[in-house]
């Protein structure tokens, strides 16, 4: 690729990775073994590579999310989460020279089946910590209520966590432990202002907000995040692209879109990277990052690869990369005194 060497060498920030996603099929075979938890009776699951051929095959979201979902279930103890989220961290710093990464979890899918919130976070923040020691790489946890879950059973986890005082909304603490509420899973037919009350409650503690939104969901479940959620960033905003006057808005109000290419093509979203949005975005203003959403589940394609991918496509020049890897750092959650030290 050109430009491969300022590609390695960029110091980055990601913004939009699942920690669960992250689980590829050996550790997760492993943990099932570990964990004694019986894996779905379906062929997919006979073995570690019948379970990455079928992963090479998703037709959708909701396609996607089915094994996501059925591969959480392994994950049990602090340890389990805390391997899971060391082993993300000390790749992306080692790999990809990430220095900062904010990261997502879904905490529904955890205490569904009777895992503490507290024993999620205990284990990722953990992580967290040791991955600063050992690399040069900082770390916010934001997790996402679950849109395929009823909005009562998110309204009582964001409770839980806000009484736990898990949330850490002014950046304090080394490091600190929740940095915002995000939202995610399968989209179609449900529109944002559903989850408006529980964003509303964030807002108030002062909370930061994300949503994924335009990823399957039309561009006004876009500019519903913003509107009903006071997102401040957007996850994905793929559909953006077919409402002009929401594009003028996104960069008006300079909010960042963490963009996911590889994931939207892995889940037809896109028919290819050329068809992803990026280079709109840079002709309207809209400022982005280049994440990898769910890398174990998506070719093993971790963030190098991403930006490798993405630069394959499009042929980005060295000031638009500076303006993507500028923007991301901006867009970040941490204090100006981190930013400044990661470029
Ligand atoms: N959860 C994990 N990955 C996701 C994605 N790409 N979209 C929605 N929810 C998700
Ligand atoms: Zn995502």
């Amino acid at each position: 690729t050109p430009l491969h060497g300022l590609l390695e060498a960029l110091p980055k920030c990601e913004h939009h990775l699942h920690l669960e996603g992250t689980l590829s099929p050996e550790l997760l075979f492993t943990l099932a073994e570990r964990n004694q938890v019986a894996l779905p009776a379906d062929a997919a699951y006979a073995s570690p590579a019948a379970l990455r051929a079928r992963y090479a095959a998703f037709t959708s979201l909701d396609d996607f999310l089915d094994f996501y979902n059925a591969g959480v279930v392994v994950l049990r103890t602090a340890a389990d989460f805390e391997e899971l989220a060391y082993a993300y961290l000390s790749r992306a710093a080692r790999t990809a020279n990430v220095r900062h990464a904010e990261v997502f979890f879904d905490p529904q899918a955890h205490t569904a089946r009777g895992v503490a919130v507290a024993t999620v976070v205990a284990g990722f923040h953990a992580a967290a910590l040791r991955a600063q020691a050992d690399h040069v790489v900082s770390a916010l946890l934001v997790p996402c209520l679950l849109r395929h879950l009823p909005v009562d059973d998110a309204a009582a986890c964001f409770d839980a966590m806000l009484a736990a005082g898990l949330f850490s909304p002014t950046g304090t603490g080394n490091p600190p432990l929740l940095a915002g509420l995000g939202l995610c899973s399968t989209e179609l037919a449900r529109p944002p202002s559903a989850w408006a009350g529980i964003f509303a409650a964030a807002a108030a503690q002062g909370i930061r907000r994300t949503a994924h939104a335009g990823e399957e969901g039309p561009a006004a479940y876009v500019a519903g995040a913003l509107d009903h959620l006071g997102a401040q960033r957007i996850d994905h905003g793929t559909h953006a692209v077919d409402d002009s006057d929401l594009l003028a808005r996104l960069a008006a109000q300079r909010v960042l879109v963490t963009a996911c290419p590889v994931s939207n093509v892995v889940l037809r979203v896109s028919p290819s990277l050329k068809d992803t949005p990026l280079r709109a975005y840079l002709a309207a203003g809209v400022r982005f990052s280049v994440n990898s959403d769910d890398p174990a589940y998506f070719g093993d394609m971790y963030l190098q690869e991403v930006y490798c991918a993405v630069q394959e496509a499009f042929a980005f020049s060295v000031d638009d990369w500076a303006l993507i890897a500028r923007s991301a750092i901006e867009g970040s959650w941490c204090g100006d005194e981190r930013k400044r030290s990661i470029g």
